[in-house]
């Protein structure tokens, strides 16, 4: 695992910004896994400028969402595919239909999950998974005790992740729905680069505990130590209570240029 610290949310969104061009660059037809929450919109504002500067193009990309409310529209200002279109890919130049979510009707019933999987394998898989972390651990939805071999399902969140994602149901902790559907993590271990992203002390505790604590189902996050290329990016906040920190400072500094992102 990589951890990459930088003084600012700012830097950290332009450092993911840049693994994000090295991508699209390099691929053809890169296949990108987006997270919504606040943590990744200093990279989306970002890839958007470099959009509108010409130095990058999303024509032949395609995206799939990493989770989704069920019981909200999806044309609704709180389901995940509004947020990710309103801060994203309606300011870019993807193909609408390149942006996938994992669905849920009452039709598609359980079958919704496995429908997902075989999208994202017959996309080829993603390139480049981008991932939040909340507060108790979870990447996606996917709660303490979700076991790391999951697979895209129905999940029923926290307490404490309800009271955390209020805030975008103007407060109201009742109206956030209790299910979701979310990637498993067994799905997001296969995109072949993962890359998390916190920033601010409310994430201290749980990233240290997910990169340098046991992998445990219990911190869902710290799945990542399972992967062969995972990058974890931190502000400064978010990274005061990892054990390694200057080493993680110092090996990011000497990194020869031609490992590459
Ligand atoms: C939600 C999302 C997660 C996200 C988390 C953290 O629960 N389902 O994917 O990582 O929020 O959000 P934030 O970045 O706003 O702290």
């Amino acid at each position: 695992m990589e951890v990459v610290i930088f003084d600012s949310p700012s830097e950290v969104g332009c450092h993911v910004a840049n693994t994000i061009e090295a991508l699209l660059t390099s691929n053809d037809a890169p296949v990108l896994g987006l997270a919504t929450g606040s943590s990744p919109l200093p990279a989306y504002q970002e890839l958007i400028t470099r959009y509108r500067s010409g130095s990058i193009t999303f024509e032949h990309a395609r995206a799939f969402l990493l989770d989704e409310y069920i019981g909200i529209e999806e044309d609704s200002p709180q389901s995940y595919r509004h947020f990710i279109e309103s801060e994203l890919t309606r300011h870019i130049n993807m193909r609408p239909e390149a942006l996938a979510g994992p669905l849920l009707s009452p039709a598609s019933g359980t079958r919704a999950g496995y429908d997902y999987e075989r999208r994202i394998s017959e996309a080829g898989g993603i390139d480049l998974q981008l991932l939040g972390i909340g507060t108790d651990g979870h990447i996606g939805f996917n709660e303490p005790s979700s076991s790391l071999a999951s697979r895209t399902r129905v999940k029923t969140l926290m307490a404490a992740t309800r009271r955390d994602n209020a805030r975008f149901f103007a407060g109201d902790e009742d109206a956030v729905p209790r299910h979701v559907i979310t990637q498993g993590i067994g799905t997001i271990l296969d995109a072949r680069h993962l890359v998390l992203i916190a920033t601010g002390s409310a994430k201290a505790n749980i990233v240290a505990l997910a990169v340098e604590g046991p992998v445990t189902s219990m911190v869902p996050a710290s799945a990542l130590q399972l992967h062969p290329h995972a990058t974890v990016v931190l502000d400064e906040q978010a990274a005061k209570h990892l054990t390694l920190h200057d080493y993680y400072r110092e090996m990011f500094e000497l990194k020869p240029e031609r490992m590459g992102l």
